[in-house]
Order: C-alpha cells, then sequence, then structure tokens
C-alpha cells in the first residue's frame, strides 16, 4: 500500500500563524510534533511503504527540513507549480505510479488532520483494504455531529451488503459542502458520515473513474506528467500545461459521482484542526476552559483561546475569544465566527 499525503492547502482559516508560504501542516499546533510530520511518522507500521508525498513547489525546502529533523523518509515528491485541488493532486501521483508499472492500493491522507487513535486507524484500514482490493472506492466516515458545512457528507445503505466484507457500507448520496440547512438535517437525520478526506481505491480504479466522470483533469494531468521535470526522488509538474488543467476536488470531480464508493466507519479522535475552535477542542484546558499557549495571563476569563509568540499577551473578562499573537499581526475573534477568518485573509488578499 502507497500513502500519497497531499500537502497542497493554504489553511487560511488559521491565519495569522498559518501562511501561504509556511501553511497549517506545517507548523505544530497540537503538539510538539507538526501536522506533517505525525502523519508521515501515523504510516509507521507493517505493509505500509514510504508515503509519495504531493506539494507546492514553495515548500519543498521545508517538507524535507521536516522530514530530516524526525529522520523520516518519503519515496518522492511531486512538486506542483501551483494548487489545482485535490483531484489534479491525486491523479498525477496515480499515473506517475502506474507509469512505473505499480498499479496498487493508494492511500490518501490530507497532511494536515489529527487522528488521536493510532489502533482505530489501523482497524478502519485493514477492513477498508479488502473492499479496496476488489476495485472499491472506500472513505473513511466520521459519524457527523454538529452541521459543519466545510466537509463532506456520506449516506450509507445498510441493506446493502453487495460483495462488501463485514463492517463496510454501499454509499448511496455523497455531498461535498453542503449550505447549512442541508447539513443540518443530514445531522438530524442521523443518517449521514462526514468525510474524513482519507480514500483507499487502486490507482487504475481511481484513474478510470477520472476519466469517465472529468476526462479534462484526466487528460490535462497525463499531458503535465509527461512534460514534467525528472530530478532524482523530484518530479516538477510542467506548469505551462498543468496551468490549462480545472481546479476541482476529487470530492466533486468523483466521490459524488462514482458507483463504487463504499464507506468505512471511523472512531479514531479524528479532527482536520480546520479553526481555531477545533484546535480549541483537541488542546488540553485548565479549571476554566482556556487553552493557554506562550507568555500569559488570563484573569476572569473562560472557554478561550490565548496565544503568545512573542509578547506578554493578557486578557480580562472574556468568553469563548480567540487571541493569537505574532510578530507581525494580532487576531482577536470570537469562537463562534472563527471560520470566517478566510474573509479577514481575503480582505488582506485586497489590499497587499
Ligand atoms: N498537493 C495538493 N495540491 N494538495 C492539496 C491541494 C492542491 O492543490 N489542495 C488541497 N490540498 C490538500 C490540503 O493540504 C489537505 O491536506 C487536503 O488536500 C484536503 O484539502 P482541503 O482544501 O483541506 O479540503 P477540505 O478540508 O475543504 O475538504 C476535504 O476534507 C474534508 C475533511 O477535512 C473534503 O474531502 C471533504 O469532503 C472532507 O469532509
Ligand atoms: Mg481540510
Amino acid at each position: 500500500m502507497i500513502p500519497v499525503i497531499l500537502s497542497g492547502g493554504s489553511g487560511s482559516r488559521l491565519w495569522p500563524l498559518s501562511r501561504k508560504l509556511f501553511p497549517k501542516q506545517f507548523l505544530a499546533l497540537t503538539g510538539e510534533q507538526t501536522l506533517f510530520q505525525q502523519t508521515v511518522e501515523r504510516l509507521a507500521f507493517e505493509g505500509m511503504q514510504p508515503p509519495l508525498l504531493v506539494c507546492n513547489k514553495e515548500h519543498r525546502f521545508i517538507v524535507k527540513e521536516q522530514l530530516a529533523a524526525r529522520k523520516l523518509s518519503v519515496q518522492g515528491l511531486m512538486l506542483e507549480p501551483f494548487g489545482r485541488n485535490t483531484a489534479p493532486a491525486v491523479a498525477i501521483a496515480a499515473m506517475k505510479l502506474i507509469e512505473e508499472g505499480r498499479d496498487e492500493l493508494l492511500l490518501i491522507l490530507p497532511a494536515d488532520h489529527v487522528i488521536e487513535d493510532q489502533k482505530a486507524f489501523q482497524r478502519s484500514l485493514a477492513l477498508a483494504t479488502n473492499a479496496a482490493e476488489n476495485g472499491e472506492m472506500v472513505l473513511f466516515g466520521i459519524p457527523a455531529t454538529r452541521p459543519e458545512t466545510g466537509y463532506g457528507y456520506i449516506k450509507c445503505d445498510l441493506d446493502d451488503r453487495s460483495n462488501l466484507p463485514e463492517g463496510i457500507n454501499r454509499v448511496t448520496q455523497f455531498v461535498e459542502k453542503p449550505d447549512e440547512e442541508r447539513a443540518q438535517s443530514y445531522v438530524e437525520s442521523g443518517d449521514y458520515y462526514w468525510n474524513s478526506g482519507m480514500f483507499l481505491f487502486r490507482a487504475s480504479v481511481f484513474l478510470d473513474e477520472l476519466k469517465k466522470h472529468d476526462p479534462d483533469i484526466y487528460d490535462t494531468c497525463a499531458a503535465a506528467l509527461e512534460r514534467s521535470v525528472k530530478n532524482g526522488e523530484e518530479v516538477l509538474i510542467d506548469p505551462a500545461t498543468f496551468a490549462c488543467c480545472p481546479d476541482n476536488s476529487i470530492d466533486y470531480a468523483v466521490m459524488e459521482k462514482t458507483a463504487l464508493a463504499c464507506v468505512v466507519p471511523m472512531s479514531a479522535g479524528w479532527s482536520d484542526v480546520g479553526s481555531w475552535s477545533s484546535i480549541w477542542d483537541v488542546l488540553e484546558k485548565d479549571a476554566n476552559g482556556n487553552v493557554i499557549k506562550g507568555d500569559v495571563i488570563a484573569e476572569d476569563s473562560r472557554n478561550c483561546l490565548v496565544q503568545g509568540n512573542g509578547k506578554l499577551v493578557t486578557v480580562l473578562g472574556l468568553d469563548d475569544i480567540v487571541v493569537v499573537e505574532t510578530k507581525d499581526a494580532m487576531m482577536v475573534a470570537h469562537k463562534d465566527k472563527v471560520q470566517d477568518v478566510k474573509k479577514l485573509v481575503a480582505k488582506l488578499d485586497q489590499q497587499n
């Protein structure tokens, strides 16, 4: 099994710590290791090959530094000149492996998630392997508990056992990023899982489905890979060809459309730590429910996340507030509003 780690996102919701040149996956948000290092280390078990990494070429030195710091290795770096979202990223990885005659199972992994229970993760993976070997496209489902609009929602048919091992169900509906009303109704029905963003399938199965459902991406990626420059373990994707590639995620391009999707439930302490409030969720709190990092004094404040990165930060009489201080920027936001931090980043981009 070949893990393919996707590390091209910019993580704008975690500004001001996460920056375009230093995105979320390269930060130690939840412990001593960065999310990227944790993702690679999580794969150190039998049957798993070193990962193939797909990332932006601007990040190649950060990647190498972070791998070396933990004595970790990868089997290759596929360097994108710019992001075209996850469908092309997975396509170029799958095509490269097929080119090498390696039509193996690919475990697609985001580089920026937390999984607390390693054993439960491996149990779900073991269950998924059988199905993927039989040509299925396996999703890992997290029971949906709140109407989060940034996720994919999966409904499955509990009675359809056709050709699927025990514990795996056929997907009857996959909806990527529904609006709030629909997300609310999915959660209330109790019938939906969130898509974790991890997938398991054979390289050729994915490429056949991509060719069927989004031939433009398939053709452009094939051409871009053919014209790419190979340099040892690095493959630099041809910018002129890749620029013509449609921007789309694997979720919209393939997973919403394929008839081959099935789901394995996963209860492994998963979090995509996609916002400051989900970071507050996973970190240890003091007696007042505050998460404090750095040089901070908090008085008469509850359920806050306060992070200093150089200066002394003092807060008084705050509830449910996030304060993040860095060398050149400071952000103060209500915990209920942190999904919109990306709006601040968009404004900032307009000004620059
Ligand atoms: N190489 C590469 N190139 N990687 C990319 C690119 C790209 O252009 N765009 C995104 N990625 C990486 C991100 O760094 C992340 O690790 C992963 O692919 C998923 O991309 P996100 O942009 O974070 O997707 P999302 O969070 O909006 O949605 C996905 O994840 C959710 C769970 O966290 C979807 O799969 C949803 O269905 C899912 O619920
Ligand atoms: Mg994400």
